[in-house]
């Protein structure tokens, strides 16, 4: 049983799917779970709380003033009492309540007051899925540490076919039990830097050179290093992601900053991950002044930017280096010439010619290398599942 005594609060909210949460109940119980579920009143019309409560073997909690001791407030001794949240199924009004920090009945009340890891699970119609008050409110919970399970497309209960179905039960426990794995913290203890985003090099006070990074791999691979216990500094150049909760963010622009920055940081690291696009080059002469449209031809001379990676891979003392290669064309040559040529432990190829990974898309396939270890293809997923894959890697490189 992979849930023994662990305390799972789940609160139901009222749409079609709520009667499947009976069978979550089931699942959680079935895996050794201590469950106490909450309702929304809304909730209370799909499905009734004796069900739960018979599941549950626990009351079911849906009112704020129904508790008439005084010896405790109910629902912030069920916010207190849960490891874990679970809001399956989320309507698009949990999910907005949640994103604003709106508290008017016991459920919304709970779930501010709570400091338990979070899981929603929404479901409801497609049309108000992609809402974008729902977009951005999902967004919001997701950069704070919410975890978000996308919901299913298929048959809707308005009798047509689109996004909005409450997931398959399996994908929800497996979800629930990574969540109990998460909570080992085996980076606890370590200095983790990791770098994002794309430098940008000035040609003039209105003009620069700069590439396609988003920042969304490096993001991702704080955000789970954090997770992991770590302490973590991000070091980002361009950048539109907000900076990260519980990680150390410094920003920076030239190839020359993001050098010095890590320079600063670098002898007190235990693992460094290079996912930054660093300009190779960089504007000789910057000019003042705008420059004026003259020749039919404008020369531009670059200079080399130094390259940081080969640099701290000639100094490291114990720093595990984990880099990145980005390639359009023979990619496992390249990478593997680039992971000994600048002393790295792991190198992380991805192809950016594919625009449905790489630069700025939310999923990446990669492969990792390592010296003289056989090579690990991901295949195609979220940057998240990639940060959490690799930072898996390096832990079970530094255990041996
Ligand atoms: N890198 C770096 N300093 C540079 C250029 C790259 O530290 N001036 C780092 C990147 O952050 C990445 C790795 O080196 O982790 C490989 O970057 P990539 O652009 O793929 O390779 P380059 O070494 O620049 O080689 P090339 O552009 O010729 O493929």
């Amino acid at each position: 049983m992979t849930l023994e005594n662990k305390k799972i609060g789940l609160v139901v909210t009222g749409g079609i799917a709520a009667y499947k949460s009976l069978g979550l109940v089931r699942e959680l119980i079935k895996q050794g779970a201590s469950v106490r579920v909450a309702m929304t009143k809304a909730a209370t019309e799909f499905v009734a709380p004796l069900s739960f409560e018979t599941l549950s073997k626990n009351r079911v909690l849906t009112d704020l003033f129904s508790v008439k001791e005084s010896k405790y407030v109910a629902h912030i001794e069920f916010a207190d009492w849960a490891e874990l949240m679970v809001i399956a199924p989320a309507t698009a009004n949990i999910i907005a309540k949640m994103a604003n920090g709106i508290a008017d009945d016991f459920v919304s009340t709970t779930l501010l007051a709570t400091e338990a890891q979070k899981i929603l699970v929404p479901a409801m119609n497609e049309h108000m899925l992609m809402n974008p008050a729902t977009q951005r409110n999902l967004k919001f919970l997701e950069q704070n540490n919410v975890q978000i399970i996308e919901p299913e497309i298929g048959f809707l209960a308005e009798g047509y076919s689109g996004k909005g179905r409450f997931p398959e039960l399996n994908v929800i426990m497996s979800v629930i039990q990574a969540s109990f794995e998460d909570s080992d913290k085996p980076l606890e203890g370590k200095n983790v830097l990791v770098t994002a985003g794309g430098t940008r090099e000035r040609i003039d006070p209105v003009r620069f050179i700069a590439n396609d990074s988003s920042g969304k791999m490096g993001f991702a691979i704080a955000i789970e290093a954090q997770k992991l216990g770590a302490n973590v500094t991000l070091i980002s150049g361009i950048s539109q992601l907000p900076d990260p909760i519980g990680v150390t963010t410094i920003r920076v622009t030239t190839a020359l900053e993001l050098s010095e920055a890590i320079n600063k940081q670098f002898d007190d690291q235990n693992i460094l991950i290079m996912a930054a696009a660093v300009s190779d080059y960089r504007v000789q002469n910057v000019a003042d002044q705008k420059i004026k449209k003259a020749e039919s031809t404008l020369t531009l001379i670059l200079e080399k930017n130094p390259d940081i990676l080969k640099h701290l891979g000639q100094i490291k003392q114990n720093q595990y280096l984990v880099g990145f290669a980005a390639e359009t064309q023979n990619g496992l040559e390249n990478a593997q010439e680039k992971l000994e040529k600048k002393n790295l432990d792991l190198l992380v190829l991805n192809d950016v010619s594919n625009s449905a990974i790489g630069f700025n898309s939310n999923d990446n396939e990669v492969t990792l290398l390592r010296p003289n270890r056989k090579n690990d293809f991901i295949k195609q997923t979220s940057k998240k599942q990639i940060a959490k894959e690799l930072l898996a890697t390096v832990i079970s490189d530094l255990a041996k």
